[in-house]
């Protein structure tokens, strides 16, 4: 799969968006190390810390489904800037793929790609406690 094809996952995802407080739609599309891809939007909530991020519903999504390697993760949102994953979503993914590649697209259709490990150094993970 092309990156663009997975941006494009992480496209249609995004139409089912629950984000009425922040009127932001964010999709994520997580390839798994065997190909297959599961996807996320963010889903708010009038208890506003209760929302989750598209991101992290993709990945519990893949690992509720069996999934624990992971390739690449696109993230987009309708806005003119790169969606960047926000800091609790890049621990959330540093658990399971530390190097994972990280696509940030905008609205247009640009987008960046990061490691995980530039996007979050001297991570905290299951070794920081050996
Ligand atoms: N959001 C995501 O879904 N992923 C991110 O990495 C950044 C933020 C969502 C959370 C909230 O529903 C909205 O974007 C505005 O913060």
């Amino acid at each position: 799969m092309t990156d663009r094809e997975l941006i494009s996952m992480a496209v249609s995802a995004m139409e089912n968006s629950y984000s009425p407080y922040s009127r932001f739609p964010v999709g994520a599309a997580i390839e798994c190390s065997d190909g297959t891809v599961f996807t996320g939007c963010n889903i708010e909530n009038a208890a506003l810390g209760s929302t989750v991020c598209a991101e992290r519903v993709a990945l519990f999504t893949a690992v509720a489904a069996g999934r624990r390697s992971f390739r690449r993760i696109a993230i987009t949102s309708n806005g003119s800037s790169y969606c960047y994953p926000c800091g609790a979503c890049r621990q959330v993914l540093v658990e399971f793929a530390p190097d994972i590649e990280v696509l940030c697209a905008r609205a247009d259709g640009r987008y960046v790609s990061y490691r995980l490990n530039s996007l979050l150094p001297l991570a905290f993970t299951s070794a920081s406690t050996d």
